[in-house]
């Protein structure tokens, strides 16, 4: 008798839950509409001409056709492109422009509306398997919103990982060492865990030509999906990394850089240019370990290994059981 070999997932995770970024803010002009597929789900972003961004499920009760592919916005309402039915923010159908009546189905929230914020210059959805309201607010960046900070300089990924994989790494300590070569890894992190946040935080003394200087390096998480680094001292720099669940095992990231004006523009540009690249070239060189690893309920770890049960336990209060 042959034995039926079911394929295990590489990584049997749910997608967490929280605020994921979908786009920068000036993806999505006034009266914009993008079509966009995340969490397994395809939605239409739109902005009113109040400003604000909204996001309905793409698909029009009608006929089916995707409102995020040439649909138009109408005041604050999203007209499909197929019939010109528009829709509220609460996925309600409010206008048919041939038709007397509106069906009663669609008076009501006919299409699921997703809960959108936009801060630090991007577009959040909150997504959650169980459609819970948003249990916390994205933070705020100062270096996101200050006019002397430089516009950001931005890169993505797609990658086939889930963000507990890529948030246990940032602490795995010896990774820096076999993966990036990196000479030496600072791992005497200060932790601190607050529900969805988590921040942690270190000052060093690096060599510069000017003598030794202490720089600090601050990174955090705000929930699964945003996470920060903020490096000081030497080369001013913030990242706003936003990692968001495509499906359960492909995620899109973004990486933002921004560094003080007078830094990039000035005599030590090089010096800032230089940074983000060695950051990006880190990255890129996670992708193989990550693309390929199998996630391990239960890991073999050493002394040398970094707190990366402490961010697996924090990680798990975003991972509902039997979520799709
Ligand atoms: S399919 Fe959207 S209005 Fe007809
Ligand atoms: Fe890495």
């Amino acid at each position: 008798m042959e034995a039926q070999q079911k394929s295990e997932p590489r990584i049997p995770l749910p997608m967490p839950f929280g605020w994921f970024g979908v786009c920068y803010a000036d993806e999505l002009p006034e009266k914009g509409v993008k079509a966009l597929e995340y969490f397994g789900s395809h939605i239409a972003l739109f902005r009113g001409e109040d400003g604000r961004a909204r996001a309905l499920d793409a698909h029009c009760v009608h006929m089916g056709a995707h409102l995020g592919v040439g649909g138009e916005v109408i005041g604050n309402t999203l007209a499909c492109p197929f019939h010109a039915w528009q829709y509220d923010d609460d996925g309600k159908c409010v206008h048919i422009p041939y038709a007397s009546k509106i069906p009663a189905a669609a008076q009501e929230p006919c299409l699921k509306s997703w809960p959108c914020a936009e801060v630090n210059r991007m577009i959040w959805i909150w997504y959650h398997p169980e459609s819970t309201p948003p249990q916390w607010a994205p933070p705020v960046y100062a270096e996101c919103n200050d006019q002397n900070w430089s516009d950001f300089e931005t890169y993505d990924w797609m990658i086939k990982t889930h963000p507990q994989e890529m948030a246990e790494n940032s602490v795995d300590a010896a990774h820096f060492r076999y993966v990036h070569k990196a000479a030496d890894y600072p791992s005497d992190w200060t932790s601190s865990y607050d529900g969805p946040l988590r921040h942690a935080w270190l000052e060093m003394k690096m060599e510069t030509p000017k003598g030794s200087v202490t720089g600090r390096i601050e990174n955090g998480n705000d929930g699964p999906g945003q996470a920060w680094t903020r490096f000081s001292g030497i080369c001013d720099t913030f990242l706003l990394a936003s990692i968001t669940p495509v499906q359960r095992e492909l995620v899109h990231v973004r990486f933002a850089f921004t560094q003080p004006k007078s830094d990039v523009d000035g005599p030590r540009g090089g010096v800032a240019k230089a940074f983000v690249q060695e950051i990006v070239r880190q990255l890129n060189e996670d992708i193989p370990i990550w693309e390929n690893k199998k996630y391990l309920a239960r890991m073999r770890l050493c002394d040398g290994d970094g707190p990366i049960m402490d961010i697996r336990r924090w990680f798990s209060q975003f991972l509902i059981d039997g979520a799709p």
